[in-house]
């Protein structure tokens, strides 16, 4: 690396451990994503999917690979509220959307009712397809409040929705857990459902 008399006398250098500005890449486009409320502008080639722009480039891990084709629901993602497999989805096509991440949807001190449901209900044993399961759930269980009909729904006319088990097991096979939590999982879902239909436990 070489620097100009200018740069030098002007104090104009990249500090230590600062990487060189890139050469302009002609594949690199603008793009502008909010996840959990913040702005985040990145500079992206148009295939870079939605998992990759968040765990790559802006560094939120909690959003996990599995399959990478759509398979497995690992990386499902709430954007304006619907869950969305990231991995499927180019980055590009999410500007001015909200995207709301596992890390969005609670902190440690305050978490989202169903990641509380989830460590109560064990609902977990390596936790690799956790965060899809959840942000998946808080996802199904606004689709049920609405009245959504499912594959599964006898009556797809029925203003309402009840969430029995072969509804919920139908409405939350795109998510897959290895370990084999379900039994968990489905008790802690079905907490959080009870909670909103008659309010929360004393
Ligand atoms: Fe996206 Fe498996 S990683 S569905
Ligand atoms: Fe391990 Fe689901 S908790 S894969």
């Amino acid at each position: 690396m070489s620097f100009t008399i200018k740069q030098i006398l002007t104090g104009d250098l990249p500090r230590l451990g600062q990487a060189p500005p890139l050469a302009a890449d002609p594949y690199l486009i603008p793009v502008s994503l909010r996840v959990n409320g913040q702005e985040h502008q990145l500079r992206l080639e148009p295939r870079v999917s939605l998992l990759d722009a968040l765990r790559e480039f802006i560094g939120l891990t909690g959003t996990k690979k599995g399959c990478n084709q759509g398979a497995c629901g690992a990386c499902t993602v709430l954007v304006d509220g619907e869950r969305v497999n990231s991995c499927l989805t180019f980055a590009v096509m999410h500007e001015g959307r909200d995207i709301t991440t596992i890390e969005g949807l609670g902190e440690p001190e305050d978490l989202h009712p169903l990641q509380a449901a989830f460590i109560e209900h064990d609902g977990f044993q390596c936790g690799y397809c956790t965060p899809g399961q959840i942000c998946s759930a808080v996802a199904m269980l606004r689709e049920v409040a609405q009245g959504d009909a499912s594959f599964v729904s006898a009556d797809l006319t029925a203003p309402a929705v009840e969430l029995t088990d072969v509804e919920m097991r139908e409405r939350m096979s795109g998510n897959i857990c290895r370990c084999g939590a379900y039994v968990g999982i489905m008790n802690a879902i079905r907490e959080v459902y009870e909670q909103q239909l008659t309010g929360p436990r004393a």
